[in-house]
Formats: structure tokens, sequence, C-alpha cells
């Protein structure tokens, strides 16, 4: 062994004597402790779990009905009325439904002010989707008094100071406009401080979903701005046609720098990717929240056509259990998974969250790119996210159990 000829000062010693005596130090703390267990009663858990429970019930207290928009919204509280986890504006809860045998979950962004959370309520807001296979029908059956099973709040559609630029333009179409309506509920309650300025994109002005109250904040806040475009009519006071790169920079605050949020349905998110990048805006500087996962994978750059219609078998094993499930190629593996009546965990159901990770043990799948979030070893390690991975043959897959 090689002489280091380390030389120990003073202080050293002291601290190698302390080091030394550690052993006795804590049998001495360990004898003098009194013998009764300890409480197993910690506040920093008790804290994290009321913030993060794994899931809550929750049951519907008022529905606001939106009219010509075909929307409603469905006021949730606990049902002993208690405050509800806090969250940022801009973030979804997860409900659980029952789905002709089936069970599936849907996330729906909070359009509430996080401030109502600690008044015990929360708000989702569920536009009509012809063919869908839950929208229609919570619209349809679901009254005060029934129940959900939800997740906490989550995701990162928020400002966030240390990330984004004070000054934010949020480009919304149809019911994705529900986060951004928190995020101006909660600067006119001061729990959140940017300055918001909201093109969003509707049909026509009867369609347009909380004209009244985004206007009456924008009236009241000044650090909130909202543009109403209009694709199919022309009237005065509006911008007509769609968000493109001139209208975000019309009203983008100028020689600053700003942040894009964009929250809006597939089509909106396909026609706005180029207009963003004329914009040349670092990457950090651009928030995006999918509505839901592509309908039309076979658009995406890299699909394999020759997989396009086809119908494919999956094996799924959950413990020790095992089925074998008829699957489409046009469909994500969740949903074929969900259709067998397998309880199956997810919650974004974009790719983002992670919470549906399976192991893939044999078989192709196809991801779109907007929704590859996988992280570097679960791709390495051929783990997939089934929310949003199509199948391209046939698959064996084992997806973890379901715990809410
Ligand atoms: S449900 Fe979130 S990644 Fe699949």
């Amino acid at each position: 062994m090689p002489d280091l000829n380390v030389k120990v000062g003073l202080i050293g010693k002291f601290d190698m004597l302390k080091f030394k005596n550690m052993k006795k130090v804590r049998e001495k703390a360990i004898q003098a402790a009194p013998a009764e267990e300890i409480s197993g009663v910690f506040p920093v858990n008790e804290n994290t779990k009321a913030l993060h429970p794994d899931f809550i019930e929750l049951v519907i207290d008022r529905i606001v009905d939106h009219g010509e928009a075909q929307a409603k919204t469905f006021v949730l509280k606990r049902p002993d009325g208690a405050p509800l986890p806090y969250f940022r504006a801009g973030q979804y809860i997860s409900l659980k439904l029952p789905v002709d045998g089936s069970f599936v979950t849907r996330s729906y962004s909070l359009c509430s002010s996080p401030k109502e959370a600690l008044g015990g309520e929360y708000a989702i807001t569920v536009r009509a989707n012809p063919g869908g296979f839950v929208a229609d029908r919570l619209l349809a059956e679901k009254k005060p008094g029934d129940r959900f099973i939800s997740s906490g709040p989550q995701g990162f559609f928020y400002y966030e100071d240390l990330r984004d630029a004070k000054h934010v333009v949020g480009l919304a179409g149809g019911s994705g406009i529900t986060p951004f309506l928190s995020m101006a509920r909660a600067l006119v309650d001061g729990v959140e401080d940017f300055e918001l300025t909201l093109l969003f994109g509707s049909r026509d002005e009867d369609n347009i979903l909380f004209r009244g109250e985004l206007d009456e904040i924008a009236r009241v806040c000044p650090k909130f701005k909202v543009i109403h475009v209009l694709s199919e009519e022309e009237k005065e006071g509006f911008e007509h046609g769609f968000i493109t790169a001139d209208l975000i920079r019309k009203y983008a605050p100028d020689g600053e720098e700003y942040s894009v949020f964009l929250c809006g349905p597939e089509a909106m998110y396909k026609f706005l990717k180029p207009e963003i990048e004329k914009l040349g805006l670092p990457e950090r500087l651009f928030r995006r929240k999918l509505i839901d996962v592509t309908k039309t994978p076979w658009e995406c750059e890299g699909y394999p056509q020759e997989a396009r219609g086809k119908e494919f078998s999956i094996v799924v094993k959950q413990g020790p259990q095992e089925w074998t499930i008829p699957a489409s190629a046009d469909e994500p593996v969740l949903v074929a998974v969900e259709r067998a009546g397998i309880k199956a965990p997810s919650r974004c159901r974009a790719g983002e969250c992670g919470w549906c990770r399976s192991r893939l043990i044999s078989g192709t799948v196809f991801i779109p790119a907007e929704n590859e979030m996988r992280r570097w070893a679960d791709v390495h390690y051929g783990y997939i996210h089934p929310c949003c991975s199509f199948p391209t043959s046939d698959l064996t897959l084992e997806i973890p159990g379901e715990f809410f």
C-alpha cells in the first residue's frame, strides 16, 4: 500500500475522536429513550398523504349546463365536505369510471382555482364528444349525488417561474380552455403571479365556453387578457380564422420574452406545430397539453403503413393471471386491455405520467413522437406506455396491478 502521508490537523483529530465514540453515544441515547412504542404518525407523512393521495372519493355536488356550447361543469366534493388536495392551476384529475363492464380512466383538467380546493371543491368541465366512449355518457347520465373515484391532482401543464417567461401566451381550443380558466381564476385569487394573454379559438360566438367569466376576469384582472378567435364566423370585436404565428406575434408582448402554452384537440395541435416553430422560441418556453392521444396513428411520421387496419392478439399478464385478447392496430394497447374488462392502471392517457408503464415481453408497437416520453432506461429495457402505444404485431405484455 502506498504511503499516503496524510496529515490530520487538530480539528480533524477531534472529528475522528467523535466518530470513534459515535457507537457509545448512540447506545446511550437508545438506553435513555422512553420504552413506549413510537406513535407511527409523522406530520410529514400525513401532509404528503393529504397532498398526494392514491385516490379520492368525490361526489357530484352540482352541475352547471353550458347550453349551446354542449358542455357541463361538474362541481365535485368529498362526501364529508373536507378540504381537497391543493394543486397547481393547469393540473388535471383522472376519474375512474365503469363503462359496459369495463373500467376506464379519463383525465379532466381542473377548471376551478386551487384556492377553492381548500374550501373542499374541485370543478371539471366535460364537452360533448359524439362517438366517444365516455364524455357523452357523463353528460347524459351523471347527476348530483353520483360518486367517482379520482386520482389526486397531476400533470405538468402549469406556470413555473424557474422555467417559464413572466408573460405567457395561451392558445386554447374547445374544451382546452379549462386549464387556462383555472389559471385565470388563480390570477384573480392571487395564488399565481404571471401575465396571461389567451387566444381562444371557437367555431362561432355561441360556442365560446365560459365567455362571460373570461371577459369579466379580463375586465377586473390586469394580468389577464382574452382574445376570442372565431373560425366560422366573422364579427366585429373578434379575430377571424385560425390562430397563426402572425396572430400570436400580434398579441405577444413587444420585445419581451414570452412562453407559449397550448391546450386543444389534436387537429389544432397539428395545425399549430409549424406555426409555433416559426416563432423560434427556445424549447423550454413552449408547453403543450394534448387532450388525448392521436386517433389517426397512420398519419404520424414513421408509422409502418402495412400494419394499418390489422387485427392482432395480445397475451396480457398481470400477476398470476393471463388473458389473450384481440386488439386493433388503430387503437392504443390500453384501449384493447380496457375493452377486455381488465383493470389496468392509467392516468394521463397521453404518455406523460408513466402510470400505465408495462413490460413488452414480445412484439412491436408504434409510439407517436409527441407521446414518446419514456425514460431512457424504459426504452432500453423494453417498457412501454400502453396508453399511447399502437400494436403493429401480436404482443405479450406484462401490466402492473391496478391500485385505484
Ligand atoms: S396513462 Fe400516463 S403514461 Fe400512460
